[in-house]
């Protein structure tokens, strides 16, 4: 349908995690009367931010220092980090860590109020900084709301799904077609003119059958900028965290995440028989980067043929159980599980989407006036695997790049709005792609798998119904257009590296494959 409203902004930053609504505020206070409009979804928390345990990482501690952080980035890497990108999150992040405290986020501290700093895989110091102990993400989250609801010149709409992108004669971004459900004059389809569009809506999780990832993390910005033209990198490094609590295969949808700071702490895996595995994997054991850890795990699972293997955390006691992982201690024991007594069933789960829309070092896509940044985004810091808790960390710096990007002056064009996207898919396809991506397309893959995950989400495209536009719709066919993308790129990597791991190509081939893969969906859609 035709848009039924119209609405203008200077920006406007679609999602409400760490990226969007830094980009927003950081906006506001570089311009004395820049307008900032905040689409989401659903309801402003209901993103990854606010799931987040471990932490933020920066360097803070005495004796570390970027050099450091960069390294530790680099190695978990596995050669695919942009080497600049990283240098610019790990000089910059301190002080936009300082302005997120200044936004009101309150972090742990010791007896000397010095921020407490814990480590997680990959990192060789202690330089995460946490809150509420293991709930780092939602006090990041409530200190950014209520930043944002302070500053008038940010506007909200919640409940208003992304359709795609407008661009004007020159194919320059100019804005975007919006489904909202319920928001009173703005109720249905309608379109917001803005200067820039700011890409933010977070990661891609829902792709698979079982993540750490919220409902709503169904790859929309992904397949937007898929839709509008622009370069996707990296697709195929999706980051499975290794300790995801374990509640059987029937157990879908998003699943309990068992923080990495609790090994950071001095947890340990062990398998069935009580036996620790991750000596001799590793120089750092249980702390080696996620995807060492990850594919252990898978092994050790293979080879005893359980479905699961444990994190013992027992030497902790009850008290620095309640003290340091209050929220983990909770949803255990909810599930029957008390790892004050017992080791905790772990497994891997789809986590982080270490690719996305490709940016430069301030957030531009290759589509002129589209930015994208947060999980959304391809920036080049991860690399082919995502070192623990540099994503927030991503997410505020160059969210505060973009909005130093946009203070450039710029006229809120006239876009001609035409009719929002055709070709639905049916919203039931979205549990069917979920299943053909665990199960082909999952931690371990094969030309042969890969091939029938490809043939599986043709076949799913087509539907002898007419779909109706609704949010499932959308999300369904969202789903589906990163899932092809994906599923396209894990197929052309013809080796291992990082979290991609190819049955048929066990090797990393740095001779071959030491670049990126960038993908542009074609004229046909495919
Ligand atoms: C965790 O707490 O283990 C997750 C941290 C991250 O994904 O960076």
């Amino acid at each position: 349908p035709p848009p039924g409203w119209t609405t203008s902004a200077d920006v406007v930053v679609v999602g409400s995690g760490i990226a969007g609504l830094t980009v927003a505020l950081r906006y506001t206070e570089l311009t004395p009367a820049g307008r900032v409009l905040v689409v989401t979804k659903d309801v402003l928390s209901a993103g990854s931010t606010q799931w987040a345990q471990g932490g933020i990482a920066a360097v803070l501690a005495p004796g570390d220092t970027p050099d450091e952080h960069l390294s530790d980035t680099l190695l978990a890497g596995a050669g695919l980090c942009d080497e600049e990108a990283v240098r610019v999150l790990v000089t910059e992040g301190p002080d936009a860590l300082k302005r997120l405290m200044e936004h009101g986020a309150r972090f742990d501290r010791d007896d000397r109020g010095e921020l407490q700093l814990t480590r997680e895989g990959g990192h060789r110091r202690n330089r995460i900084v946490h809150a509420g102990g293991d709930a780092t993400g939602a006090e990041v989250q409530r200190a950014l709301i209520e930043a944002a609801a302070h500053e008038p010149r940010i506007e909200i709409i919640e409940h208003a799904l992304v359709l795609d992108l407008l661009t004007d004669a020159q194919g320059r971004a100019c804005g975007i077609t919006l489904h909202v459900m319920g928001e009173g004059a703005r109720d249905g389809v309608g379109a917001v003119r803005a200067g820039a569009v700011v890409l933010a809506s977070g990661g891609m999780g829902q792709v698979y059958a079982s993540t750490t990832n919220p409902l709503v993390s169904t790859g929309d910005g992904v397949a937007l900028a898929l839709r509008a033209g622009a370069v996707v990198r990296d697709l195929e490094f999706v980051q499975f965290h290794p300790t995801v609590l374990w509640l059987g295969h029937e157990s879908t949808g998003q699943q309990p995440l068992v923080s990495e700071a609790v090994r950071g702490e001095g947890a340990v895996l062990i398998d069935s028989t009580g036996e620790r595995f991750m000596a001799g994997v590793h120089e750092l054991a249980d702390l080696a980067p996620r995807d060492v850890v990850a594919k252990a795990i898978m092994r050790r699972m293979a080879e005893t043929g359980d479905d699961h293997v444990y994190l013992d955390a027992r030497s902790f006691g009850e008290e620095k159980w309640q003290a340091r992982f209050p929220t983990i201690l909770a949803v255990c024991r909810e599930h029957g599980i008390d790892p004050v007594t017992e080791p905790i069933p772990v497994a891997p789960a789809a986590h982080y989407a270490s690719g996305g829309v490709r940016t430069d070092l301030f957030g531009r896509t290759s589509v002129p006036g589209l930015y994208a940044c947060g999980e959304t985004a391809c920036t080049g810091v991860h690399g082919a695997n995502r070192l623990a808790s540099n994503s927030l960390l991503e997410g505020l710096v160059y969210a505060e790049r973009i909005a130093s990007d946009l203070i450039t002056p710029r006229a809120v064009p006239g876009a001609d709005v035409s009719d929002v996207q055709s070709g639905l898919i049916d919203p039931r396809t979205r549990g069917r792609v979920q299943a053909f991506m665990s199960r082909g397309a999952g931690v371990l893959r094969s030309v042969e798998s890969l091939s029938g995950v490809a043939k599986a989400l043709r076949d799913a495209q087509w539907t002898p119904i007419a779909v109706e536009p609704c949010l499932e719709a959308w999300e369904a066919t969202n789903l589906h257009t990163v899932a092809t993308a994906l599923t396209r790129a894990a197929s052309a990597r013809q080796e291992t590296r990082g979290s991609h791991w190819r049955e048929d190509f066990p090797d990393r081939r740095d001779d071959t494959w030491l670049g990126h893969l960038d993908i542009t969906l074609t004229e046909k859609g495919e």
